[in-house]
């Protein structure tokens, strides 16, 4: 039987509740002899700085380079708010990213059926939405050198932040969005400012090169960034796959994600390039939300965002297509029989805690795989 090495990384906030939900069931997984998971887990975000004053321990680097997938919960808080700048919790994500190479980051934006009525938006808008964001994540704004606050010596001071893009980044993240559009609904749309950065420009040079040499069978438009928002909200479901740069591509999923009624459904995968010897590829599976300092600790927040990351690295790391289908169907199912969490309760349905979701999914993988 394969074995896959997984490290657990729950963070903070809500992030060990929701990691709990999401071990039942990869053990679940396990007990049925779909594959065998060795788990490990370890700490990262505030969590990591109160014990060992790091964002990410060394230690905790290693597991996560030695792991066929690493799923990554969430970090951050208000208590962390005035640890120094580079031991912040975000820094040990970020640190995950740049050291694991882990350019191409996947957000799905899935509207359940069940959940149609909670979104912000109309259900014809909404119905049937299943659009990807491709956002490039170890480059641009986020990494760009310099970054710094420079004194100016007159009482004022200067914040700056770069972004830069080289055209091997710009390929290889378009060549995922390609191959991805290929085997959904052959589209892609690349968003960038061209009309105000130079790293737009270029962005856009290189995709539509890229699409011309390699890809000329995938429908390719090029929206500017904020039209692209515009665009979202208006009349999502003329996307298809949408590829663009790691800042955009932050603000561009929150809103998609928001599109699908709520923020604490939606996975995330985070791949590095293809090893040419092993044909393998580094990979963090994480929630879009974040930590939910405000219910942390209560049970009650939404472990479904947590379940389909696992879902995602079932599917894009461990070749386990049919168990990621099993995955997703089980969350179809526990919607469809009405259960919701807090966040996504409606008038009519059952209002469960954490753990009464993870038992429901479990249950119904049981039900699904007889
Ligand atoms: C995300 C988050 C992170 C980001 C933060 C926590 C650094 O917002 O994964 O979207 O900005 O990339
Ligand atoms: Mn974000």
């Amino acid at each position: 039987m394969a074995s896959f090495k997984i490290l657990l990384l729950p963070g903070d906030g809500i992030g060990p509740e929701i990691t709990r939900e999401a071990r039942r069931v990869i053990d679940w997984l396990g007990a049925k002899g779909i594959a065998t998971f060795e788990v490990e887990e370890d700490l990262v975000g505030g969590s990591a700085y109160d014990a060992h004053g790091e964002a990410i321990s060394e230690e905790a680097m290693k597991k996560a380079h030695a792991a066929d997938a690493v799923l990554l919960a969430c970090v951050g808080g208000p208590k962390w708010d005035d640890v120094p700048y580079e031991k912040r919790p975000e820094a040990g994500l970020l640190r995950l990213r740049k050291d694991l190479e882990l350019f191409a980051n996947l957000r799905p934006a899935i509207c359940y059926p069940a959940l149609a009525d909670a979104s912000s938006l109309k259900r014809d808008v909404i119905e049937g939405l299943d659009i990807l964001i491709v956002r490039e994540l170890t480059g641009g704004v986020y990494f760009g050198e310099p970054k710094e606050i420079i004194d100016l010596g007159n009482g004022q001071e200067r914040g700056i932040d770069t972004q830069v893009y080289e055209t091997y980044e710009i390929e290889r993240i378009a060549s995922v969005a390609f191959e991805l559009a290929r085997t959904r609904q052959n589209k892609v749309t690349s968003m960038e400012k061209r009309n105000v950065m130079k790293s737009g420009v270029l962005w856009n040079r290189v995709v539509t090169a890229t699409h011309k040499a390699q890809y000329a069978d995938v429908a390719l438009e090029h929206m500017l960034a904020d039209a692209g928002g515009m665009q979202l909200v208006r009349w999502p479901k003329q996307f298809d796959v949408i590829v663009t740069d790691n800042l955009f591509g932050d603000m561009l999923s929150d809103v998609a994600s928001m599109l699908t009624g709520s923020l604490g459904m939606l996975p995330s995968a985070s791949l590095g390039a293809e090893d040419p010897a092993t044909g393998r590829r580094k990979a963090m599976y994480e929630p879009v939300h974040g930590s939910a300092p405000d219910i942390a600790g209560k049970g009650i927040a939404n472990p479904i965002a947590m379940i389909a990351s696992l879902g995602m690295a079932l599917r894009y790391s461990f070749g386990l297509g049919e168990a990621a289908d099993l995955v997703d169907k089980a969350i179809a199912a526990v919607l469809d029989k009405g259960l919701r969490t807090k966040d996504i309760m409606q008038a009519g349905r059952s209002e469960v805690n954490t753990a009464q979701m993870g038992s429901a999914i479990i249950q119904a993988l049981d039900e699904i795989a007889g």
